[in-house]
């Protein structure tokens, strides 16, 4: 079977129930996928649900004081998302009468958008074939096909995005990704994936050749410090006496 059949397969029986997949509105799929950058979706939900209540539409979160929006962003970290969140959502409301922009040239050019989220709302809300390459979709990618390519570098960011992109279904893109993520996060685990019972174990790379462990391969990034030293000259004279 095609692996994204097989895919939207698994997903079928085991996705996850989540307040945002019953709605194909941009501005709470852009509230979601925001929050759960660098956010386990556990942690994601609470915060999901309080902002959406609170402001139900982008006009209201336009409204608002930056610092009410801080607030209920409190615990989540990375606050520049929260201002960028804000300052994105005041545009859309003034500049663009509250109508989110509906194709990935157009939703990457907000401020706190990447190539990922405008991936993710293009796709779920617009059905754009465009793929989304996020921490699972590099770990189920390169076990399945074996790639070692580190994931954290340039070849390896346009690698995985253009293989992502020709495996993608094209005729229900945001089932696909929201798929692919699924199934990193619930089954090609990190720790202890699920090989034994995965629909996709007479095909993967790294269960045939036990790299599982091994992979995705990540690049250290060697840390450039700078760093301050004070240095105590000692001088000694030789004196000569004749
Ligand atoms: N992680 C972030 N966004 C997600 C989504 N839409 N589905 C699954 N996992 C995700």
């Amino acid at each position: 079977m095609k692996f994204s059949n097989t895919l939207i397969y698994w997903y079928l029986q085991n996705n996850r129930d989540l307040p945002w997949r019953k709605s194909k509105n941009p501005y709470f799929i852009w509230l979601s996928e925001i929050m759960l950058q660098q956010t386990r979706v556990a942690q994601g939900l609470a915060y999901y649900l309080k902002f959406t209540t609170t402001f139900p539409t982008v006009f209201d979160l336009a409204k608002a004081d930056e610092s009410t929006v801080l607030k209920m962003w409190q615990g989540l970290g990375y606050y520049s998302r929260a201002r960028n969140l804000h300052f994105s959502a005041k545009q859309i409301s003034n500049e663009l009468n509250g109508i989110f922009p509906s194709t990935y040239e157009e939703i990457i050019k907000l401020k706190g958008i990447g190539d990922y989220t405008a991936s993710a709302i293009s796709s779920i809300c617009f059905n754009e074939p465009t793929a989304v390459v996020d921490g699972n979709v590099y770990r189920v990618l390169s076990r399945y096909f074996g790639l070692n390519t580190p994931t954290n570098s340039t070849s390896g960011i346009k690698e995985f995005k253009t293989l992502a992109q020709t495996l993608i279904d094209i005729s229900q893109p945001g089932t696909y990704n929201q798929a692919l993520m699924d199934f990193g996060a619930l089954h090609c685990k990190p720790q202890n994936p699920l090989c034994e019972t995965c629909p996709f174990s007479d095909s993967c790379v790294a269960f045939e050749k036990k790299l599982t462990k091994e992979l995705p391969v990540k690049e250290k990034k060697i840390k450039v410090r700078k760093r301050y030293f004070n240095f105590l000259v000692i001088k000694t004279e030789i004196i000569k006496q004749f």
